[in-house]
């Protein structure tokens, strides 16, 4: 029996509120202890993970951590604040601490989500179909295990987004999000600690709506933000036919 086995026999209340917090793996958290006072007055108090205490005090002696978790936690001197280090996903879970005697009392708690980092989102153009006015493509965003898919049509120089889906949540939790800005399609994978995107610019693009056109000048560029339109200036121009 370690010494942290009492701790199943108290019954807890508290009315702190959670505070959540998101990580990337691998990276190190400290927790504050928002009641520092109240600790230190306190005959004993703990710090909690999933209702186990893995960090045990009673004032004025220093702090014991439990043997299964020296060297991936730190109890900062004098303000019981907790560092968590090389966090890994199974790491997350509700943090509290809390004082047990005299009084049972809820000081901090914590909810920690551990999330890796997304990976670079893939976008495709396909089926492209285009006249001198037109050009008519579809976009599609794809991650691991989502994807969106758009078409998008650019008439006089004006490209269009289609209503319908822009943006999905994954399975994994992460966001997917399709837009146009300025002379690009942009794919935006994110989640709470990180995102990355995937840009295809349509004037490249546009290169290829047919071999009877070609990008003949580029820019000025300007967005159309309140209709997430792009008004394109750098469109394809008819080549003559050589006989
Ligand atoms: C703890 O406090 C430090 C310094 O104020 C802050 O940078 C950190 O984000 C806090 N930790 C949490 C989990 O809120
Ligand atoms: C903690 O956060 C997770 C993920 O967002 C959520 O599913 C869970 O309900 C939260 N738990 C508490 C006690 O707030
Ligand atoms: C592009 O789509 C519009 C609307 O559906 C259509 O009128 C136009 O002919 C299409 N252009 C091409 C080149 O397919
Ligand atoms: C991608 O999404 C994240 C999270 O919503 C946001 O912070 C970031 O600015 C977005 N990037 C672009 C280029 O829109
Ligand atoms: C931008 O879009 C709005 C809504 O579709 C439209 O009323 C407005 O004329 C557009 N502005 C330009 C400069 O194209």
């Amino acid at each position: 029996m370690s010494i942290f086995s009492f701790i199943c026999l108290f019954s807890f209340t508290g009315s702190t509120s959670v505070n959540h917090v998101f990580v990337q793996t691998g990276e190190d958290l400290i927790l504050n202890l928002t009641e520092v006072t109240t600790a230190q007055n306190s005959d004993l108090w703990l710090w909690q993970f999933n209702g186990k205490a893995w960090v045990k005090c009673s004032p004025p002696s220093p702090p014991i951590v439990k043997e299964t978790h020296t060297g991936r936690i730190e109890v900062l001197e004098k303000t019981y604040n907790v560092k968590l280090k090389n966090l890994h996903k199974s790491d997350s879970g509700i943090y509290t601490a809390r004082s047990v005697q005299p009084k049972d009392q809820k000081l901090t708690e914590y909810n920690v989500t551990v999330q890796d980092p997304v990976s670079q989102p893939d976008l495709y153009i396909d089926s492209v179909s285009s006249s001198s006015s037109s050009c008519n493509f579809t976009a599609t965003c794809r991650t691991e295990d989502s994807s969106i898919r758009s078409s998008i049509r650019c008439d006089n120089k004006i490209c269009h987004q289609d209503e319908g889906k822009r943006s999905v949540v994954t399975q994994s939790g992460a966001s997917l999000h399709m837009f146009l800005s300025y002379s690009s399609i942009i794919c935006n994978s994110s989640n709470q600690v990180s995102w990355s995107e995937k840009i295809v610019e349509i004037q490249h693009f546009c290169r290829h709506c047919s071999n009877k056109f070609k990008v003949q000048h580029c820019g000025p560029i300007t967005t159309n933000t309140s209709s997430e339109s792009v008004v394109l200036f750098c469109c394809c121009t008819a080549l003559k036919h050589h006989i």
